[in-house]
């Protein structure tokens, strides 16, 4: 048998047992048995050697489209295997039925508040502080010119920790914290929770939260703190909103007021709702803050402040009027998924 009849009866001896090859394997047995290091094919290549002259140059081209064509056939093979195996895949699957759902998430409404409340004390300048939620006491009261025998102290309203820490009862402590870390002027806002004894009830929680306002700066007057204020209220709950100061007392402002609000629009109705305590900045407290500091920072005949506690939980109920500030912590899904 001459050379190119031989090599002709390899190639088709090859695509046939190519064609028959039904899995990854017996085609990878194929192709080892024909393209291999020692695979019939590249045995070829050694015979070369011994060939005539004449006959060198056709074989060596008959051997190249040999080579060619078996390699090409091995390639298209492997991929009718695979898309095969791709579609005995899928046969139990219907591409066409709709998929799984996703539930997605949302903002808790009292993070929805906050945000609101934090984006309408950003436009105005404030920046965000922040404080832990165990304090000492001097940052809680003594710092506040509260009086050791101020009843807000006493174990019946707040938690004490056994080492005399204490959670704070009010997000007033960042006060102190933001005046003893730098001189004025201060312009800060502090989200965070605070932590009272209080019976639980429907607006009543142990755990409740606040926003602390504090700005200090020269000639600040009660003026500003009322039209920031009214400015929050009005951003928050609508221009028709009313905002009503009440003369109130508390140890670390003077003069002090609470701050209620009434809207037509809100679901509440026409009554007044308490949210937010408030004041000029007394100077007792600066003279705390001076003393820690070891400085003069908060003169208190050249700088003036005022400050502020929002109640969130309140504002939240308010604005989303839900009738009971402990679903704010049930982590019951039919109540949150009302506020996506
Ligand atoms: N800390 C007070 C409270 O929790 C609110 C308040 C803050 C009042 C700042 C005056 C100034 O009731």
């Amino acid at each position: 048998m001459t050379a190119p009849h031989a090599l002709e009866q390899l190639r088709e001896l090859a695509l046939e047992e190519i064609a028959q090859a039904t899995d990854e394997q017996s085609l990878e047995a194929v192709r080892v048995r024909y393209l291999g290091r020692s695979g019939r094919i590249s045995l070829w290549s050694e015979q070369m050697k011994t060939l005539s002259k004449e006959e060198k140059p056709v074989v060596g081209k008959l051997l190249n489209e040999v080579r060619g064509a078996v390699t090409q056939a091995l390639e298209q093979r492997a991929r009718v295997l695979q898309s095969a195996k791709e579609t005995e895949t899928l046969a139990g699957i219907d591409v066409s039925l709709p998929g799984t759902p996703v539930d997605r998430g949302s903002l808790h409404p009292l993070t929805q508040m906050l945000d609101r409340a934090i984006n309408v004390f950003r436009r105005m300048g404030f920046a965000l502080a922040e404080g832990p939620d165990i304090d000492t006491e001097w940052n809680c009261f003594d710092a506040l010119n509260t009086p050791p025998d101020h009843p807000a102290r006493n174990e019946q309203d707040t938690f004490y920790l056994p080492d005399g820490r204490l959670l704070r009862t009010h997000t007033s402590t960042v006060q102190i914290r933001t005046m003893t870390a730098a001189p004025p002027p201060i312009r800060i806002i502090a989200p965070g929770a605070a932590y009272r004894r209080d019976e639980v009830d429907a607006t009543h929680s142990a755990q409740f939260h606040q926003i602390e306002g504090l700005y200090v700066d020269e000639n600040v007057s009660v003026a500003d703190l009322k039209g920031t204020l009214e400015f929050l209220m009005h951003e928050l709950f609508g221009p028709e909103t009313a905002v009503r100061f009440r003369p109130h007392y508390f140890p670390f402002t003077e003069p002090s007021f609470e701050i209620d609000v009434k809207s037509k629009a809100l679901k509440g109705g026409e009554r007044w709702i308490e949210v937010c305590g408030s004041g000029m900045v007394h100077p007792a407290v600066f003279e705390q803050v001076n003393r820690a500091r070891g400085d003069n920072a908060y003169d208190p005949e050249k700088w003036t402040g005022f400050a502020f506690g929002l109640g969130m939980d309140r504002l939240a109920m308010i604005l989303f009027d839900i009738p009971d500030i402990r679903y704010f912590a049930h982590n019951d899904l039919r109540f949150l998924k009302q506020f996506q």
